[in-house]
């Protein structure tokens, strides 16, 4: 198996054929989306809603991120492994921001690290670049900053914000980032940008401009019932199929048709 790595997706852009990537965080699921042959696999920090149930993505540590990253790593065979640095783990300096990426490349094993953000944390994208470390950055909605946002709606409907995502996400591509996440942003402002850059922009709820789609696993195969954004496309039911058929199970246990002669010894 041939393994996907930073210039393939350069190359995908340059060939115009679409990058596809979903999340994982655990081994097992990392093994089927691997196996379904997504270009690259993306241990989000959205682990912290859909793993451990919390509000927001804050709160999730490095080490439980590199956790998830050596997990997922142990069940991919060809797509590149990005992973996430979480809240508070690069935003205040340089320094401690290439540590973070160190640690997320060295114990998780990724092949490369996300960050959100443009201009505000240059001076750490260079860092961790000229140490040899691939980035992928994240402008738009950019889920740590949620507290300053307020809301999880579309962002860059102003032309002030506008502007300004246009220069961070020409920013980023000269800081030598080799990919660009655009969340949540009006498809013409991500076709733009998409047409502007010669790194690929990968989006979600950001139309089909884009250079490649994300979607986290959770959502599009249907566990995830709360959530139900206009972006995003549900491809199983599986929070119904899997709830149903614990109930199978326990209606089979309480009845004693499980286990029958055949499933004992
Ligand atoms: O954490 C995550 O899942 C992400 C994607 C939604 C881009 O950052
Ligand atoms: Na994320």
């Amino acid at each position: 198996i041939k393994k996907v790595t930073t210039e393939t997706l350069r190359k995908l852009k340059f060939d115009k054929e679409r990058i596809t990537m979903l999340t994982a965080y655990d081994y097992t699921t990392a093994k089927m989306v691997d196996a379904g042959g997504v270009d690259s696999i993306l241990v989000g920090d959205s682990a912290a809603n859909v793993m451990a149930g919390h509000e927001t993505t804050l709160p999730i540590t490095l080490d439980q991120m590199i956790y998830h990253t050596q997990c997922v790593v142990r069940g991919v065979e060809r797509a590149l492994v990005v992973a996430d640095l979480p809240f508070g783990t690069y935003q205040s300096n340089p320094d401690k921001a290439l540590d973070s990426a160190v640690r997320m490349m060295k114990e998780g094993g990724a092949h490369a690290i996300k960050i959100e953000g443009g201009e505000e944390i240059a001076d750490s994208i260079r860092k961790i670049v000229n140490a040899g470390i691939p980035v992928m950055a994240h402008l738009g909605l950019t889920p740590q900053s949620i507290y300053q946002f307020g809301t999880y709606k579309v962002r860059a409907k102003e032309q002030q914000e506008a502007d300004r995502l246009l220069k961070d996400a020409k920013l980023v591509e000269e800081l030598g980032c080799f990919a660009l996440v655009l969340e949540k942003i009006p498809a013409d402002l991500a076709t733009q940008v998409s047409k502007s850059l010669s790194i690929p922009t990968i989006g979600i709820g950001a139309g089909a401009g884009c250079d490649g789609q994300v979607l986290v696993y959770h959502d599009m195969v249907g566990m995830n019932q709360g959530f139900s954004p206009k972006f995003l496309r549900r491809y199983l039911d599986l929070y119904n199929e899997i709830s149903g058929a614990v109930s199978k199970y326990v209606s089979d246990v309480k009845s004693g048709d499980f286990p029958n002669e055949n499933e004992s010894y």
